[in-house]
């Protein structure tokens, strides 16, 4: 009686220890609501300079009518890039857009040399690493004036994201007859919006 006794014991204080040590050498995932996991985070240390992305963006545009204008400007906000309008040197009245072949811009459309002057200066592009290029489709192309200003800017090495609005044409070829102008800039697929392109429309286009 007396040895099954002491055996009893013994097998008790073996089982105790054993329960207590256990213990010891889980690790506790656990943790009170609102309190932090316990494992080790990697942290912001304080003081260091937040990393900020070193892709600086222009934003180009022209437009005679204003349905263009409205685009870039929300491009630039999206994007909190640098916005330049370009304007023609040589102001296009009512007459000179109007939709018919003996007009100033049919012409220059249709003539190959045709590079109307831009207005003031132009943007130095040195500090740029994406340029949006918007224009409205004159003629199912780009406006000539768009000509000038690629050749007259330096895009070697620059991202250009052509985007245009229309009456219906799609942005077809206008944006691909463009990449001989700068044939060592990165051409991205070019867009196009209606008049009007709700913010929604072109926050999923530059999502993409
Ligand atoms: C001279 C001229 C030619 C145009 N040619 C076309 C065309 O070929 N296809 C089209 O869908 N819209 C054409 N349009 C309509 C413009 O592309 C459309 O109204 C555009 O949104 C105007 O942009 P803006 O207001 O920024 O200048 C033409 C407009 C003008 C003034």
């Amino acid at each position: 009686m007396m040895k099954r006794t002491v055996s009893l014991i013994v097998a008790l204080i073996l089982l105790i220890s054993l329960a207590s040590c256990g213990a010891g050498s889980q690790p506790d995932n656990t943790t009170a609501p609102g309190t932090q996991p316990q494992f080790e985070t990697i942290t912001e240390t304080a003081g260091e300079p937040e990393t900020v992305s070193a892709t600086k963006t222009l934003v180009v545009y022209f437009s005679q009518t204003g349905n263009t204008k409205p685009i870039a400007e929300f491009i630039a906000e999206q994007k909190n890039a640098d916005i330049y309008e370009i304007k023609a040197a040589n102001p296009y009245s009512a007459e000179d857009i109007e939709y018919s072949s003996d007009t100033r811009a049919y012409r220059e459309q249709h003539d190959p040399s045709a590079r109307p002057a831009i207005a003031g200066e132009l943007p130095d592009l040195a500090g740029y690493d994406t340029v949006y290029l918007g224009y409205p489709i004159w003629h199912g192309e780009a406006p000539k004036i768009i000509h000038t200003f690629i050749e007259s800017v330096d895009m070697s090495g620059k991202t250009v994201v052509p985007f245009c609005t229309s009456a219906s044409s799609p942005v077809g070829s206008s944006a691909d007859n463009l990449h001989p102008l700068a044939p060592d800039a990165v051409w991205k697929d070019g867009t196009r919006f209606a008049a009007g392109a709700s913010d929604e429309e072109i926050s999923a286009w530059l999502g993409e």
